[in-house]
């Protein structure tokens, strides 16, 4: 199968290997998602055979987008967090064209793809400034985009927040295992937003991660002086982002 004005993506994350062809002009998955668990340990063979299966289930010939929860450079893993440690250093695009039979693949990191999808068609789609976008989740993922050109592999999840990585503060795997109440969570999410702003002064943040689902819990209890605005695409983003990474054929 194969189609004009479409993609097809792959969002790899701790728990779930997610993919479908999605439609360019729209941003809007083809078919239903297809989801497989991420293999235990999730070592990069066991993730390009998952990647393998995901692609023959939906029957895709053509080029294919992925991210990984890693900072991506030319296709090279340079991280891994919340993903077996064995992806540090892998050629990623090699080792996934090599599973798809040599296809032309384009990896980059998740939060970079989300930012990138947001941008184009969802939250910040009208925003033509610089848009940062920070997923909250086991850890904090960061996109900076100024008029659409994304500034890859940003990272600041592991930015120093008052002695402390903003990931190790904010994320919402923190809210769950301290059991904060929202007002508590927002109030270390806001230390974070503060920090961020007063260094890169974006017209907007864009809030992703599943926690954006109940945004009107905690968006309004936000202390910090620049909009934030819950990410519109939720679990679709990663998908729809790799997607577009390929399409255009440019990968941090
Ligand atoms: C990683 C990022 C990733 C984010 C979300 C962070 O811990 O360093 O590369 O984008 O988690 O998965």
């Amino acid at each position: 199968m194969s189609a004009r004005g479409q993609a097809f993506g792959i969002d790899i994350g701790g728990s779930g290997v997610k993919g479908a062809l999605v439609d360019l002009s729209t941003g809007e998955l083809a078919h239903e998602r297809i989801k497989i668990a991420t293999p235990q340990p999730s070592t990069p063979n066991a993730v390009a055979e998952t990647v393998a299966k995901l692609v023959a289930q939906a029957d895709w010939d053509g080029p294919v987008g992925l991210t990984l929860p890693s900072v991506v450079v030319n296709g090279i893993a340079r991280t891994a967090a919340n993903i077996d440690k064995s992806w540090i250093d892998t050629d990623a695009r090699n080792l996934f064209s090599l599973a798809l039979g040599g296809r032309e693949v384009v990896v980059l990191n998740d939060a970079d793809a989300a930012g990138m999808a947001e941008d184009r068609y969802g939250a910040a789609r009208d925003d033509d400034g610089l848009v940062m976008l920070l997923t909250f989740g086991t850890g904090i993922g960061s996109a900076l985009m100024y008029r659409g050109t994304l500034v890859p592999n940003t990272e600041f999840g592991h930015i120093m927040v008052d002695g402390k990585e903003a990931e190790h503060r904010a994320a919402s795997s923190v809210k769950e295992r301290k059991k904060l109440s929202y007002k508590e969570w927002a109030a270390q999410v806001t230390k974070v937003l503060v920090t961020l702003e007063n260094l890169l002064w974006p017209d907007v943040f864009v809030a992703g991660g599943g926690i954006s689902r109940d945004a009107e819990h905690w968006i309004p209890l936000l202390g910090n002086r620049t909009p934030v605005v819950a990410a519109h695409l939720r679990n679709t983003a990663g998908i729809v982002g790799a997607a577009m990474a390929v399409e255009s054929g440019i990968a941090p």
